[in-house]
């Protein structure tokens, strides 16, 4: 298994989430590659390249005016589909006066952009996640952190949830004694695989405890999908022992979060990690989301030290190969499903 996935074009990634894109362009690399995003006044999103086509400026210096992006340099206007719409002092404006733009879809408050052959590009193909539409039952917060470490390296942290009771043991972590009564139910799918993980009758971690003040122990579960190349939906939580939480999982009293989880290419050695907490208890408390992310966003702290950690050693010796446990069914399953998309996309670009 190398360490270091290939990076794949031909897919939707997820680039900013809706609220960053206000008055101002945004510069971020994406697979390498420069961009510009930005609202303009009609509230379209525009995706371009981070260069202007007259003298090579960087847009994202520029300004969002009324007709589109300005170029901060001589003042030439592009819209959201990189054509010049104002070309200041001259009288023409040529169809040769034009940046690379590239195709997105807003939704659900993400902005997903497609950096590979736009005529490739499936808006079928983005992940949904309607619960960013469902505040009352979904109250959520979201969070984007910038990490410097292949993007594989995050869907492999969350495809071993092992790793929660040493890397979280102060958070959402359980004992390590408990990993004995792990059960485990691991499914590859057709672009990625799904795992549903218990652990019966176990002490609730502090977070559990916090936000919904159990005093027995909790039948606690994990559900998580991965679909390629970069998104991950969670729904964890856990129900006091002798309810039953097995047979229904939705029932009062239950602690209850789902989350979104997408890892963009920066490039092959950082990412962009984009991520979202939902409550789904106490959804009338306005302090619950806060709290819950509070509680959350410390772990992620937690793995970033490590993952930095790993991707230093993993790039002063890539050619030393690793091991993989029997915890890592569904880490192996993610890194089948992205290499099976690797070469789906090169026959699909070949054709
Ligand atoms: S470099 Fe952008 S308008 Fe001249
Ligand atoms: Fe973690």
């Amino acid at each position: 298994m190398q360490h270091f996935e290939p990076l794949i074009e031909n897919a939707w990634y997820v680039a900013a989430w809706s609220s960053e894109l206000r008055d101002k362009p945004l510069a971020r690399q994406i697979l390498n590659q420069n961009v510009v995003l930005f609202r303009d006044s009609f509230g379209r999103v525009g995706v371009l390249e981070d260069r202007c086509c007259h003298r090579a400026a960087p847009l994202a210096q520029g300004e969002v005016v009324a007709g589109g992006l300005q170029c901060g340099y001589h003042g030439m206007t592009f819209d959201v589909d990189g054509q010049c719409v104002a070309n200041p002092g001259e009288p023409n404006i040529s169809s040769k006066m034009k940046v690379q733009s590239f195709p997105i879809i807003e939704r659900q408050n993400f902005v997903w952009v497609w950096m590979g052959e736009p005529s490739l590009a499936e808006e079928n193909d983005i992940v949904d996640f309607p619960f960013h539409k469902q505040g009352e039952e979904w109250p959520f917060q979201f969070e984007r952190y910038h990490i410097g470490c292949n993007y594989m390296l995050i869907i492999d942290n969350l495809m071993d949830l092992s790793h929660l009771a040493y890397v979280h043991r102060r958070t959402i972590g359980d004992s390590a004694s408990n990993h004995a009564k792990v059960e485990m139910n691991v499914e590859p799918t057709e672009n990625g695989v799904k795992f549903l993980r218990w652990i019966l009758d176990t002490p609730p971690p502090p977070t559990f405890v916090k936000a919904m003040g159990f005093k027995t122990n909790v039948d606690r579960w994990s559900d998580f999908e991965y679909l390629a190349p970069s998104s991950v939906l969670q729904w964890a939580g856990g129900l006091e022992v002798g309810r039953n939480a097995q047979k229904n999982r939705h029932q009062k009293g239950a602690y209850s979060m789902r989350m979104f989880h997408a890892a963009t290419p920066e490039t092959e050695h950082s990412c962009h990690y984009f991520w979202s907490v939902a409550n789904g208890y106490r959804q009338d408390d306005p302090h619950a989301a806060t709290e819950l992310y509070n509680e959350i966003a410390p772990t992620f702290d937690e793995d970033v030290k490590m993952l930095e950690a790993q991707q230093r050693i993993l790039e002063r010796d890539p050619s030393q190969a690793l091991i993989l446990r029997q915890q890592d069914e569904a880490l192996s399953f993610a890194r089948k499903a992205i290499r099976n998309l690797a070469n789906k996309t090169v026959l699909n670009t070949l054709n």
